[in-house]
Formats: C-alpha cells, structure tokens, sequence
C-alpha cells in the first residue's frame, strides 16, 4: 500500500472495512512505498487509532542509537500518532544489536513505542540478541511463515514458544502464489471454503502465531475475515500435512 497515488482511496477504505468487521492489529513499515503505506494508514485510523494494535518497522540502515529514534519519529508523523504499540527492527543489518536495542528502550521509556522486537530473525539471531541487555523484552519475530515456508518449524517457533513470545507469521498466502496449488485447492472444496481461507486458516491454528494477511480488495479483506469462523478438521490438517511437509532438517530462513 502507499505506493500509487490513485490507489490510495481504495487502500484507506479496504483498512476502514477491516477495522468495520473487527480486525485489531495493522503492520507497516518506513519501508513500505517509502512512508507511504504510514501515511495511507495514518489517513484510513484517524479518529479510530484506539481500536488498533499499531505496529511499525524500522530500516536496518536507520537503526543506530540516533536514528532509530528519529526514523519511529518520522514514522509516527506520517502515521498521525503519538504511539506505536510494536516497533520492530525489519530485517538484521550491520548496526550493533545493542545499539538498536538501547533506542528502542529509550523510546519505550518515552511511551513513543510500548513494546518491541525483531523481524527476519533467524534462531541463532534471536540467541545473539536475548543474550544483549533489554533482549529479554522482544515482544516477537516477525518471520515468513506459511504452508510453503515451515523452516521456521524447526528452530524459531521452539525458541519463542518457550519464551512465551508470540511469532508475527508474514506473507501467509505466499503473496497469492500458493492459491492455485492442488493440496489446497482440494482440502478448499471439500469443505466449501477458499483456497486464502484455508492457507489463514492453518496458521491460525498453530499456537502462538499471529497472522497477518494483506488485502486492499474489500472482497479479499471479507474473504480473510471470514476465516475466523473456520475450524479445519483432522482430515483437513492431515492432507494439508502431506501436500505441504516442513522440511526434514534446519534450513536458513526464508524472505520475502
Ligand atoms: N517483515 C517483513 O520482512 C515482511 C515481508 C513481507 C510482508 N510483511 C508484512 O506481511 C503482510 C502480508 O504479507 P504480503 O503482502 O507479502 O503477502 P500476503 O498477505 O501473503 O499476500 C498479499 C497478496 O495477496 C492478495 N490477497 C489477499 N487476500 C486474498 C484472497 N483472499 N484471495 C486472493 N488474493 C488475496 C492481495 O491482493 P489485494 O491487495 O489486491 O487484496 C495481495 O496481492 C504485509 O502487508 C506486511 O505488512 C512483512
């Protein structure tokens, strides 16, 4: 979103039909159409910022001590609020761990931002900065998760589980790309459902995982909604299982 001009009235109503039928957290980042998807969300909450768990990202590159904090600054401008309610670090960069993790505190000490926490981190990230003072209060890893992407199976998901920190699962339906694979398409008729309602629908189901689709068509954003109201079955779990193994060993993390 954010990214052209004349899609923007569409974007900032698809958001205010997602926050109409009850959807609670919004994901952006300074990344996204270069402060344009902040600003596109900062138009679609205006006078509705409590109803939303807010959550941003700041570039790998802006992250030092000094810039983290003027990137949140910036981005909270743009989003028309004096708050996020989760600040992340996108993807690990070349600043120290530390450094990043010293101004995200002192950003929280503000109330600018009221948790934080990483993104693209693989497991042995996740060691190197919980071993970092203020690592122990990364709120999660926001990770590419989905039934064609389950390294995370083996490595991050343990790691966070038994932290008691929540995994932010992106890209779930592989951007549109898994919507026209059989093992899904199958396990979608069978039960009267989409192909998208079936892909949340498994990730809704692991625990301690929060989904976060992208829709910007009100049907999409309808369709994704609707997959609250879905339970798949053991024969469900069971077939998606087999057409969508995770792999067999540790596998680095994939990005999107
Ligand atoms: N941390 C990171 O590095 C990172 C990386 C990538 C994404 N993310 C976050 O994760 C969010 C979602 O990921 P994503 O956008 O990459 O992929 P996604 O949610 O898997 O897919 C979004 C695409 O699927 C379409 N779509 C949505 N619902 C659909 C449905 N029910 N049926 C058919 N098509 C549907 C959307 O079209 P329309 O827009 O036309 O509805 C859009 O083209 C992003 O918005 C971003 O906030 C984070």
């Amino acid at each position: 979103m954010g990214e052209r001009k004349e899609k923007r009235p569409a974007e900032v109503a698809a958001i205010r039909l997602g926050l109409d039928l009850g959807v609670t957290l919004i994901d952006t980042a300074e990344m996204y159409g270069e402060g344009g998807a902040e600003e596109v969300i900062g138009e679609a909450v205006a006078g509705r910022r409590s109803e939303v768990f807010l959550v941003s990202k700041v570039y790998p590159h802006n992250a030092t001590r000094r810039g983290t904090v003027a990137a949140c600054e910036r981005s909270l401008r743009r989003l028309k609020t004096d708050r996020l309610d989760l600040y992340l670090l996108h993807w690990r960069g070349r600043v120290p761990l530390a450094e990043t993790l010293e101004a995200f505190e002192s950003l929280r000490s503000a109330g600018k931002i009221l948790e934080y926490g990483v993104s693209n981190f693989d497991a042995p990230d996740l060691i190197e900065a919980s071993g970092q003072r203020y690592g122990d209060r990364i709120a999660t890893d926001q990770v590419l998760y989905n039934l064609m992407h389950r390294g995370v199976e083996w490595d991050v998901l343990p790691w966070c589980r038994a932290r008691g920190v929540p995994v932010m699962a992106y890209s779930p339906i592989e951007q549109g790309a898994m919507l026209d694979l059989a093992g899904l398409k199958s396990v979608a008729s069978r039960r009267g459902i989409t192909p998208a309602q079936v892909a949340l629908a498994w990730l809704l189901h692991q625990r301690d995982t929060i989904v976060i689709p992208k829709a910007s068509d009100a049907v999409h954003v309808r369709e994704n909604l609707g997959t609250l109201d879905v339970t798949l079955d053991e024969q469900d779990r069971a077939d998606l299982e087999h057409a969508f193994p995770p792999p067999e060993g540790k596998v680095s993390l994939d990005m999107k």
